[in-house]
């Protein structure tokens, strides 16, 4: 083999193994919500004179990803010279020039329009179903009866039969930043509806259907949230990385995040963080900057079961979590006997394996995870019953795998920093970057054979 195929070989193995260690968490397939989406459902119930009137849905089909305020706004753009005569438990955010009607002016002329949902409390003749929730909607797991929303549009100078209207193209929905990528509408079965007695079926006229998923690479997010462990057989605490979330800059010390001892200074200059992205301003210094700290505590060992504590900080002054929601996965999950004051639900993407809970706070109690101070932190344990064929307190074995808060992936320590037990000392668990640097070096050894 050629000096220059060997090279290109190693290249492409050195691409493969780097796209494989930081991209895992980046790409829209999330290997713990496979299936996740969020799915808009456009239902005609029926034609108008010149156009028709369509229910339109949408379904927050993501396991553990809600949507927080200001909530969702879903854009599209006509095809033809469409215009939205009304909507009803929602609102276009601009009306855009209407100027060629005389009379009867509709709500939207533009030909891209955004829908907002409207605010709670509105009036009832403005309200439908599943409407006006600030556009606040629920993950799957934690409320699938909070995790839809509606609006009913009239839409004019459309097409008025099944063969004549004109799909919608180029979605957009921002939940509420940037994140989702919809995909095209499609035709689909039209919807069936049950009356509230059950006794009789009415079916739309016609239905589409728009499916867009999420990406934390589009959302460009940098972490938004880290791991620390401890536990009560090693007095070590592994801190969060440093800059696991962005760096404290050391020229402005003052403004780019808040010193605890003075709070009141939040400042809203945003600066810099790693990857020349923002971390947002009204974080409290700390060598992570992450506004979230998540800490698993391995806290006692009985004989047949264990006890783990979670504690969630948030270090963020300017937001308070509300309905969070953290998952995390472990081995022993599958054997999870009792959890205290967090509510707790497994997450089951492949049938066999049990081993990722989705957790979140009790209603009234700690669902509202408090800006940044002494009450700025929830918390649970956690009691499991020992797997005895693969239970052990060894390399790092009852630290979770995996945390996610919010449906972002927490930056967690590196495997071989993990809290040893006593006697294990020299038992290091291979790091991805160890890993990545011994297939590197065996790569670079079969290049200069
Ligand atoms: C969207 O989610 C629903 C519910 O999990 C699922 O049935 C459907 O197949 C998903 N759609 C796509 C395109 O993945
Ligand atoms: C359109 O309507 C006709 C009946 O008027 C029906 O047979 C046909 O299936 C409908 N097509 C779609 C795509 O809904
Ligand atoms: C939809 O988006 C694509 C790609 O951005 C663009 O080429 C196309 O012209 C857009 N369609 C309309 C009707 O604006
Ligand atoms: C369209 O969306 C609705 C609501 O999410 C769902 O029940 C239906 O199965 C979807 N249809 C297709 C073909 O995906
Ligand atoms: C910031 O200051 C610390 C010590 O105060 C130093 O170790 C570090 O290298 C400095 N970082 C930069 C980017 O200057
Ligand atoms: C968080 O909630 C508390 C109590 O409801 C409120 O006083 C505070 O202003 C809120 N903080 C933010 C950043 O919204
Ligand atoms: C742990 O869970 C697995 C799978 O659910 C089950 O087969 C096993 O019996 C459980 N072990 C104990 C000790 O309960
Ligand atoms: C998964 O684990 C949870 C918690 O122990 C349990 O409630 C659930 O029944 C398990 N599911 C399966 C399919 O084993
Ligand atoms: C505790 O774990 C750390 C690694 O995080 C290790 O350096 C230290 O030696 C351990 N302490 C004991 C007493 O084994």
């Amino acid at each position: 083999m050629g000096f220059l195929s060997r090279f290109t070989t190693l290249l492409l193995l050195l691409s493969l193994l780097s796209a494989a260690t930081i991209f895992t968490s980046t790409e829209a397939y999330d290997p713990l919500d496979p299936t996740g989406n969020i799915t808009v459902k456009w239902d005609i119930m029926s034609w108008t004179p010149d156009g028709y009137m369509a229910v339109v849905t949408l379904y927050n089909f993501q396991q553990y990803r809600h949507i927080q305020a200001p909530g969702w706004s879903l854009g599209w753009t006509w095809r033809k010279r469409e215009v939205i005569w009304d909507v009803v438990g929602g609102q276009t955010t601009e009306q855009g020039d209407c100027s060629k009607f005389k009379g009867n002016i509709p709500h939207c002329c533009k030909k891209k329009p955004t829908v907002v949902d409207l605010l709670p409390g509105t009036p009832y003749n403005k309200q439908v179903a599943n409407c006006c929730k600030g556009g606040v909607l629920s993950s799957w797991a934690q409320d699938p009866s909070a995790a839809a929303a509606s609006f009913q549009l009239s839409v004019g100078q459309a097409g008025t039969t099944n063969k004549t209207v004109r799909l919608p193209v180029n979605f957009t929905l921002q939940a509420p930043g940037p994140g989702y990528t919809c995909g095209p509408a499609k035709v689909v079965k039209p919807s069936r509806f049950t009356t509230a007695d059950k006794r009789r079926v009415t079916q739309a006229l016609m239905t589409w259907n728009v499916t867009c998923t999420y990406s934390q690479f589009l959302a460009q997010k940098t972490p938004t949230c880290c791991v620390s462990l401890s536990s009560f057989y090693n007095n070590t605490i592994v801190p969060c990385p440093t800059c696991s979330c962005g760096c404290k800059s050391n020229t402005t010390l003052s403004g780019s995040c808040v010193d605890p001892e003075k709070p009141h200074l939040a400042s809203v200059v945003p600066n810099p963080g790693k990857n020349g992205l923002a971390v947002p301003p009204a974080v409290q210094c700390t060598h992570h900057m992450c506004p979230i700290r998540v800490h698993w505590h391995v806290k006692l060992n009985y004989k047949q079961y264990w006890r783990v504590k979670i504690t969630i900080t948030n270090f963020n002054y300017a937001m308070n979590y509300s309905q969070w929601n953290l998952v995390a996965q472990h081995p022993n999950f599958d054997n999870l006997t009792q959890i205290f004051s967090f509510n707790a639900k497994s997450l089951n993407p492949y049938a066999s394996i049990n081993d990722t809970m989705i957790m979140w706070g009790v209603k009234f109690y700690n669902d509202l995870l408090m800006q940044a101070g002494p009450t700025g932190n929830v918390q649970s344990e956690l009691l499991f019953q020992k797997e005895t064929e693969s239970f052990t307190f060894e390399k790092g074995w009852a630290f979770p795998r995996r945390i996610y808060f919010n449906g972002d992936n927490c930056v967690m320590p590196p495997p071989d920093a993990y809290p040893w037990l006593p006697n294990a000392s020299s038992r290091h668990i291979m790091s991805p970057l160890l890993l990545v640097t011994a297939v590197a070096l065996s790569a670079l050894a079969f290049l200069l054979q």
